[in-house]
């Protein structure tokens, strides 16, 4: 099976047709998913979002639905998922970059699509579930570069990334309460993380919006830039950097520094000193230490 279509099943899509055609069951108030697989088993053809790899070991994916400045529908969100599985799985993919247009990332949910949802249709279905997959299934480094808007969703969205560049003007904000709701997409627990309780109660109970200056002074994002060139320019550097690095060394690194916001300090430590020692094990610990002894390139087996 299309490692793509593998997870689109997990995440709640029902149904693979033969005609290599992906379905979903939805209730009538949700729109309709469908994701065509080329006849020759290549990469899908999205509707919303643009898949490339700018460079080696890179694959970026362009949220693409500018009418609506980068709403996150429900299709959207499961070719992001499709897309992030594929890069999950190829073995040339090191390091995604995920990035919107200048003018926005992600400008939230669509509010249209959840204007006549239900209490019952949206916990029996379990919306927005899906997004989770995004944290959970992806195991390669997420850098998310942001420009524009990035608000409710798409703030959530960002947040969900490993590492969130952004461009000085970058307007970031949870406005939820402004539509008689609340994020619905983990921003109460990550931004809050990201800059205490205190800011968070403030922005999330006002809907007020923050710069993305203010991200990088807060600790929201690594770093902030004064363009749009320029965000893009360092986030693929970033990622290039990343990918030239052992996937086995990423991967365990990426999983430690997770831990630290689930584990208590003694657990987290602990558990880095296991994945830590568990790496004497690994091919690429070896070759890393011996090519800094004798002033050589590392040249890595990702084993
Ligand atoms: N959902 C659906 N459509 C959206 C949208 C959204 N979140 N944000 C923008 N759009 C659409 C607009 O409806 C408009 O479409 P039409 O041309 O068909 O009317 C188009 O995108 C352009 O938007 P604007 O004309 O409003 O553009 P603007 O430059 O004047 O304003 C904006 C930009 C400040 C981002 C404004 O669009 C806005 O406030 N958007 C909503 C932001 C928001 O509230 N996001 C939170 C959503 S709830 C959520 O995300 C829940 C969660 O936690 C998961």
């Amino acid at each position: 099976m299309h490692p793509a279509a593998r997870l689109a099943l997990r995440s709640g899509l029902r149904s693979v047709g033969t005609t290599a055609q992906l379905s979903r069951f939805q209730p009538s108030t949700l729109p309709r998913v469908v994701v065509r697989f080329s006849s020759t088993g290549g990469n899908p053809q999205y509707e919303f979002i643009q898949v490339t790899e700018p460079r080696p070991g890179v694959g970026q994916i362009t949220l693409n639905r500018p009418k609506a400045l980068n709403a996150l529908s429900t299709p959207l969100i499961t070719e992001l998922n499709l897309a992030l599985s594929s890069f999950q799985s190829s073995p040339t993919t090191s390091c995604i970059l995920l990035t919107g247009s200048e003018k926005a990332f992600a400008a939230g949910a669509d509010i249209k699509e959840m204007a006549p949802l239900t209490f019952s249709s949206a916990y029996t279905n379990s919306f927005i579930e899906s997004w989770s997959n995004l944290t959970t299934a992806l195991k390669k480094p997420l850098i998310a570069a942001v420009s524009g808007h990035a608000l409710g969703g798409g703030c959530e969205l960002a947040l969900m990334a490993d590492i969130l560049y952004c461009t000085k003007t970058a307007n970031f904000g949870q406005p939820e309460i402004k539509l008689g709701t609340i994020p619905g997409a983990g921003g109460s627990q990550r931004l809050t993380r990201a800059v205490g309780k205190a800011k968070a109660m403030e922005l999330i109970l006002t809907g007020k919006s923050f710069s993305g200056e203010e991200a990088e002074k807060w600790g929201v994002a690594a770093r902030s830039y004064g363009s749009y060139e320029e965000l893009m320019e360092q986030a693929l550097k970033t990622a290039e950097v990343i990918a030239g690095y052992s996937k086995v060394a990423v991967q365990a690194a990426k999983e430690v520094v997770n831990k630290s916001q689930d584990l208590g300090l003694r657990d987290g430590v602990e558990f880095e000193r296991r994945v830590f020692h568990a790496l004497f094990g690994s091919e690429d610990q070896k070759i890393g230490m011996k090519a800094f002894a004798e002033k050589k390139k590392a040249e890595w087996k990702h084993q």
